[in-house]
């Protein structure tokens, strides 16, 4: 049996990150004989409360993957009531958001979602800019491939215009050219609704993160399944590709 899971979880060892890979809401509907939609719509009711148990529990930045850039292939009636979701969303929280001191940023293609979304997302984070506390991300019209796509097309132009030299590339360096530039890796992706795949999403970024995997249908996700998923990141062994022993050198040594 490996230490890390018999380890108790460390109360300090909160993930400063955690992305959310929001899923279910069609088969919570679905359960209840409901249309798609209305499990979307409590879904946004998930959003809501999920925002303010993260931060209670000491999370500093929550990314939710709220749209994929595939999502588009959906019947034409749900996209249209996902992105009327998304506005009344927007519209309502804009002024929570001001009062509750959070700051919103976007991941995604923006510019192909809708005008009336696009006005409100500016509006929101330009008058949360100043908020560095807490930290909401909105992943809308999100994919990995998109966004590698757009990085390599902007790095490129970079060094066509010689503001970067092919031959110091590295990470660190095209990293400024993604959506993510200049916010932390995820510590923690969890996804609910027991699939276990990440379709998509922030697949460079999470590339040393811890996933953990909720059989709890999104709508009925809560702050105590927040906790599960945060205890249990607590007790694991972050080693990025070192030893255990070099990690805790004392601990090993006794
Ligand atoms: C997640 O719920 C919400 C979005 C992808 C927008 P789903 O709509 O994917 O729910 P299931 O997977 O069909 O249950
Ligand atoms: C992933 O969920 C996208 C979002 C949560 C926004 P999907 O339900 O679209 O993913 P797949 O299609 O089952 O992989
Ligand atoms: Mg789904």
């Amino acid at each position: 049996m490996s230490s890390a899971s018999q380890a108790p979880a460390d109360p300090l060892n909160v993930p400063r990150h955690v992305a959310i890979i929001m899923d279910g809401n069609g088969r919570w509907a679905k359960a209840r004989g409901l249309p798609r939609i209305e499990g979307h719509r409590r879904g946004v009711e998930t959003v809501r409360s999920v925002t303010y148990a993260a931060r209670d529990l000491g999370v500093k930045m929550l990314t939710l993957y709220a749209f994929s850039a595939e999502n588009w292939n959906r019947p034409k009636d749900e996209v249209g009531a996902l992105m009327g979701l998304l506005e009344l969303y927007l519209r309502k929280e804009l002024d929570t958001f001001v009062r509750d001191r959070v700051r919103l940023m976007t991941v995604g293609r923006i510019e192909g979602l809708p005008r009336g979304v696009q006005r409100l997302l500016a509006a929101t984070v330009e008058r949360t800019r100043e908020f560095a506390d807490y930290t909401l991300v909105l992943a809308l019209n999100y994919g990995s491939r998109t966004e590698m796509v757009d990085a390599a097309r902007a790095y490129a132009a970079a060094v066509g215009a010689g503001r970067e030299k092919l031959n110091d590339a590295s990470w660190d360096s095209f990293a400024k050219y993604l959506y993510t530039s200049g916010m932390p890796d995820p510590d923690l992706v969890i996804r609910t609704s027991g699939e276990t795949r990440m379709s998509n999403f922030l697949l460079m970024q999470a590339a040393y993160a811890e996933l953990y995997f909720s059989p709890v249908l999104w709508p009925d996700f809560s702050k105590a399944d927040l906790a599960a998923a945060i205890a249990d990141f607590a007790r694991r062994e972050r080693r990025y590709g070192m030893t255990s022993e070099q990690l805790k050198p004392v601990a090993a040594a006794k």
